[in-house]
């Protein structure tokens, strides 16, 4: 098999993101302007491992566009896990995690981890290209502590016949903070026989051009700037085609909200919790609503629903906000997530 997509076809990605990108938020997200192609969140792959029903159903609500994503170290069990996703034809592609560097994850050689083993990788991609008859992708990180030996890490990865691989232009030890360097993509793109996809702050419609252009990669892949924004997408499209670039307005981003607000609330979750579940999403979002960050200070004291939907009312339809526009980049001072990893 081969990537469903062309070397110079500027795909666009949504990345994978645990507890964010289910079914239901990549459906969301699609509806604003789909990406060509997502990758589920991972499958933590071990003897007692199960698929996460949510996370399954992200893949069979549109199996030729999303991707199952395999995280893991053991190639018994990881052979195992094949031979069950084989169960349902009709998922087409299959990536494996090279980059996760949550520690509980890494120290136990997986994700990230592996990027110190390149014996072991051979292995594991060894095992799954022989038992998956589909597209088969690798996502990975430049390097563990350093990025010196990311060419013999891509070829390392390259020897185990992906289809296309996403680089995620940060070594591990960088967690998700610190500049991407994109060099590492223009040499990848250069190497490389199959699709490179770019990764790493790729925040915007311009941003995404301006890498494809300077380094040839295949496409790019987002994962913190769409739950921000998740028009980007259509409007990569409409940058990567010269037309047009859609500028939401404040009032369209009230809207979003109360789309997650729904999701948030949906199916047997518990009530209590809707309105620390829809912060996850608005930290994001809050980046790009004021640049003093007011919305973000505002938002995060709120207490109970109805007092967040308050904040948001008068930060993004009153007061006459309604009509301004949604900042495209996010806002240089503020902080969506100041104590956590993932924060951009
Ligand atoms: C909350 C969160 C969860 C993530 N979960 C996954 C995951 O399950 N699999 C994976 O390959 N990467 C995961 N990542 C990494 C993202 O896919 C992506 O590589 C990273 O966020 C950089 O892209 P961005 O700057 O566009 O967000 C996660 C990132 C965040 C912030």
């Amino acid at each position: 098999m081969s990537a469903p997509f062309a070397k110079d076809s500027r795909t666009t990605f949504l990345a994978p993101m645990q507890d964010i990108t289910d079914a239901g938020f990549i459906s969301i997200v699609s509806g604003y302007g789909a990406p060509d192609f997502a990758i589920a969140e991972y499958f933590r792959i071990h003897e007692f491992y199960e698929f996460e029903p949510d996370v399954l159903k992200a893949a069979l609500d549109n199996p030729e566009r999303v991707c199952v994503q395999f995280i893991g170290e053991d190639e018994t069990h990881i052979a195992r896990a094949v031979a069950e996703l084989r169960m349902y034809p009709q998922i087409k592609m299959l990536d494996l995690n090279l980059g996760c560097p949550a520690p509980k994850v890494y120290k136990k050689n997986v994700g990230g981890g592996l990027l110190r083993h390149p014996g072991k990788i051979r292995s594991i991609m060894r095992v799954m290209r022989g038992e998956w008859g589909g597209c088969f992708s690798v996502k990975m990180r430049t390097g563990f502590e350093e990025d010196e030996n990311f060419k013999e890490l891509l070829e390392c990865v390259l020897e185990g016949r992906p289809d296309f691989i996403t680089v995620h232009a940060r070594t591990v030890k960088q967690l998700y903070r610190g500049a991407p360097d994109y060099s590492k993509i223009r040499q990848a793109a250069k190497i490389s026989p199959v699709p490179i996809i770019a990764n790493g702050d790729i925040s915007s419609a311009d941003k995404a051009l301006k890498v494809i252009e300077e380094t040839k990669c295949a496409g790019v892949m987002s994962g913190r700037h769409a739950v921000r924004n998740p028009w980007i997408f259509r409007q990569m499209r409409e940058k990567f085609d010269g037309r047009p670039v859609f500028e939401p307005t404040l009032a369209d981003v009230r809207g979003y909200i109360e789309k997650l607000h729904d999701h948030a609330a949906s199916g047997k979750r518990r009530m209590k919790y809707v309105d620390s579940r829809l912060k996850k999403y608005i930290n994001f979002i809050g980046a790009s609503v004021d640049e003093k960050g007011e919305f973000l200070y505002h938002m995060r004291r709120a207490r109970g629903i109805a007092d967040l939907m308050k904040v948001c009312d008068a930060y993004l339809v009153e007061n006459g906000n309604a009509d301004k526009k949604f900042s495209p980049e996010p806002y240089p001072d503020v902080c969506s997530r100041p104590n956590h990893e993932g924060g951009l």
